[in-house]
Parts: structure tokens; sequence; C-alpha cells
């Protein structure tokens, strides 16, 4: 059976810290019951805030940094160690603070002069190259995926009536972006629904309707954010903004 929660905290700050320490426990507790984890990241402002704020807290080496593997479920294809780059603010605002294993961080492929699609499908061996049988797919089963929220209801690259979010291979290029840049890498919806928690953390107003619309039970299809579950559990972490439009 799959959960689905909505949590509010008070403003975007507060949601940051407490959603750095929810990570943080869930990250321990799957670790203490298998050793390992595993973590797909999110670009956006809220997303970075929270790996800021994960990388402040004082129990941030309860985790065991060299048995997690960190993915991105999207990425925007610029060349390696731009600064608009998912994986560069990642890096700056944790991964690189911590003893992650090198072997363990999955960034997406820079723009190397490859045509994007190539590397949407070399990320996809990526991750073919290590799903277990038990993951029923050719996607590991992350623990925990998080995703920021669009103003359009866009989740990782997955724009609103784009083909990409009807696609079934679990990783595709998009070259169309309504926001920039135009050219990026997105997981697409199957290839989310095999994580075990989906996170999508959102704040402020601008926020509301989209995340009013998508918690609808009739949300219609072309709200990306409404189709993105988690196996067990999808959780709905806001700020007091984002959930103003709630009934
Ligand atoms: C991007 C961003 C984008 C972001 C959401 C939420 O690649 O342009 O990653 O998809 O995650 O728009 O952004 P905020 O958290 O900054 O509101």
């Amino acid at each position: 059976m799959t959960v689905l929660a909505v949590v509010v905290h008070r403003d975007a700050q507060l949601l940051a810290r407490a959603v750095a320490a929810r990570l943080i426990t869930r990250l321990v507790d799957v670790q203490a019951e298998r050793g390992e984890a595993s973590l797909v990241l999110t670009g956006g402002g809220v997303g970075t805030s929270v790996l800021t704020e994960v990388a402040h807290s004082p129990a941030r080496d309860a985790v065991d940094w060299q048995r997690l593997d960190v993915w991105w479920g999207d990425e925007r294809y610029l060349p390696p160690g731009h600064e608009e780059r998912n994986e560069t603010s990642a890096r700056a605002a944790l991964l690189d603070t911590v003893g992650l294993d090198p072997d363990r961080a999955h960034p997406m492929p820079a723009d190397d002069g490859a045509e994007p699609e190539q590397a949407a499908d070399a990320y996809a061996a990526a991750l073919q190259a290590v799903a277990r049988p038990h993951d029923g797919g050719s996607v590991p089963s992350f623990d925990v995926l998080l995703l920021g929220l669009g103003e359009d209801g866009h989740v990782a690259s997955l724009f609103p009536g784009m083909p990409a979010l009807d696609d079934e291979r679990p990783v595709v290029a998009v070259r169309d972006a309504p926001k920039p840049p135009p050219i990026r890498l997105t997981f697409t919806l199957p290839a989310i629904r095999t994580a075990r928690e989906v996170w999508v953390v959102a704040a402020g107003a601008g926020k509301a309707d989209a995340a009013r619309l998508a918690l609808d039970d009739a949300a219609p299809v072309q709200v990306p954010a409404a189709r993105a579950r988690g196996r067990n559990r999808t959780l709905w972490l806001l700020d007091q903004a984002a959930a103003a439009q709630f009934p």
C-alpha cells in the first residue's frame, strides 16, 4: 500500500531544516537495516537549501556517507562544472563537505559535445547496471527521491504537456524546456515511481496553485507533480505559503 502525506512547516527556512532532519533520520534508518542507502537529488532553491541544512546539522555524520549512493533526478545539460548544473550546486552545498565515496556519486552526464539523447541513454545504462532482479525493472529501488515543484506543476524536468511526461524509458533528453536552459536530462515518471519514498518539497506562494492542483483527486494528467508517487510513501513537504490554497 502506498501512503500519501502532507506536512506543512511555518516558513521556507524551517521547512529546509525539517526536511534535512527527516532525511538524515531516514538514511540512518535505512543504513541500519540494509547497510547502505540511495538518494536521488533535485535541483532548485529548496532542494539545495535542504542539502545546506544537512551540511550544517550536528547529526550530519550519523549518516555513513561512504555507504550512500547519490543519483540525480534531472540535470541541466551544460558543460562540466557549469555553475548552473544541479550537480555543481549539490556538491557545493553538501557533497564536497562529507566523505562521499566518489564511486557512489552518479551525476548525470555533462555536455561534452555528445547529443543529449546519447547522454540520457548512458545514464539509463548506469542505472540498469546496478538494478537488481528484485527491483523488478531497469532502475534500482531508490530509498528517497527528492523533487522540487515548479509553479507550472513540473517535477524533475518533466514539464506539462511535453512528450517526456509519457515516455516509458527511465531517462530522456528534453530539448525545449520552457524554463532555461532548454536542454535537460530527466528521469521519467516510471523511474521516479520506482523509488520507495518520493518527497516533493516546495516553499513560497508561487507554488500554492501547483500544490493544490497536484494534490486534488481530480488532478489533470497534464500536471506532472500529480503523477510523481513513491512505491511505499509519497510525502509533500511544504511551507505555509505553498500550502495556502488547500481547502
Ligand atoms: C531547474 C530546477 C527546477 C526546480 C523547481 C523548483 O532545473 O530549473 O531544478 O526544476 O527544481 O522549479 O525550484 P525551487 O525549489 O527553486 O522553487
